[in-house]
């Protein structure tokens, strides 16, 4: 039987390449692309590309998505993974969300754009519980989205395009709501990575705020799946929540750090951040009945492979 091939963009990042490496394993012909944008160290994206680049069913481009021809690309695969964007709320204020733009809600477009005209079965776009803004308690998609930071509004605005595009030209999209993924090859800027390097280190840990903030954490492999499962499902032009089965405080998360490394954690407190939301809680009802979405991964057994894996790349 003939493979499906699939492209991955942000295929060098943390979520791109996990979900490269699975692809290759469920069959697919993989083409990943990525231009190793400058949100952290490039080098960490090529330590992430660096099993799939010797398997022959991947095929690699560094391409800078904001000016690549997609009508050629999408005429090779059956499937796209939308990951690549420029993350984080943080940095997204100010100059700078001129690139945030650019990266994730024109290159978003274009996608769709091609998309009109080719013969690819589903388009699984990577979006996030940023679009939400704050929440109280278990919040499902019915909620009207009131982004906290300009990174919310990018991929709001990126989601929306689908829907648009999936209702107007029935591009068969599909967005993915990502609630706080962690795991092996996090990125560098995110807490799980930050909190875990300090405490082996024994530097200090930023806390924004009271540290009772708290967090629906999705273990990649979950998140993973949930692209897979999105990708073979009838499902179109909607939108999911993709949540992990633990939600906790940041204090709890660093009391959690403190048993599983045997360490104490110096802490150093600092004013609430601007764009953090105060909690994020996923109802993933709607993934669990349309795409039998169902998490596997608590935090306690998530974590430990994260420490492990920030305990060999930092040689700690
Ligand atoms: N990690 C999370 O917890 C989380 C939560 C919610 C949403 N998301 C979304 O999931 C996706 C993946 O996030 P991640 O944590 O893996 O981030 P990441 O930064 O590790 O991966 C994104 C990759 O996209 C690439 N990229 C960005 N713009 C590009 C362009 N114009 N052309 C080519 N490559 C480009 C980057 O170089 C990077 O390697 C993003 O869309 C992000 O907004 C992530």
């Amino acid at each position: 039987m003939k493979r499906k091939r699939a492209l991955v963009t942000g295929s060098a990042g943390f979520i791109g390449s996990t979900l490269s490496e699975r692809l290759l394993r469920e069959g697919y012909e993989v083409y990943g692309i990525d231009a190793f944008v400058h949100n952290y160290d490039r080098r960490l994206k090529e330590q992430n590309l660096q099993g799939l680049l010797t398997n022959p069913q991947f095929h690699f481009w560094e391409r800078d998505l904001r000016c690549l021809d997609f009508d050629e690309l999408l005429s090779r695969v059956d499937v796209v993974f939308h990951q690549a964007a420029l993350p984080g709320v943080r940095t997204s204020w100010g100059a700078q969300f001129q690139e945030y733009v650019d990266h994730n809600i024109l290159v978003t477009q274009a996608l769709l754009e091609a998309a009109k005209h080719s013969h690819v079965q589903k388009i699984v776009c990577a979006s996030s519980s940023s679009v939400y803004g704050g929440m109280s308690g278990p919040t499902d998609e019915t909620v009207t989205p009131q982004p906290v930071s300009p990174y919310g509004v990018t991929k709001l605005a990126a989601e929306q395009l689908g829907q648009l595009y999936a209702n107007v030209f029935g591009v068969p999209v599909v967005s993915l709501r990502y609630f706080t993924v962690f795991g092996p090859r996090q990125r560098p800027d995110m807490a799980f990575h930050k909190f875990i390097k300090n405490v082996l280190s024994g530097e200090p840990i930023d806390i924004y705020g009271d540290g009772e903030q708290s967090r629906d954490f999705t273990f990649i492999d979950d998140a993973v799946t949930a692209n897979l499962l999105a990708a073979t499902s009838p499902v179109a032009g909607e939108v999911f929540n993709i949540g992990g089965v633990s939600q906790l405080t940041v204090n709890e998360v660093i009391a959690l750090l403190e048993t599983h490394t045997g360490k104490t954690a110096l802490l150093r407190r600092l004013p609430e951040q601007p764009g953090d939301p105060r909690h994020t809680f996923a109802d993933i009802s709607k993934a669990r009945q349309q795409l039998g979405y169902d998490p596997q991964f608590d935090i306690e057994k998530g974590i430990w492979l994260q420490i492990q894996q920030v305990r060999s790349l930092y040689n700690l």
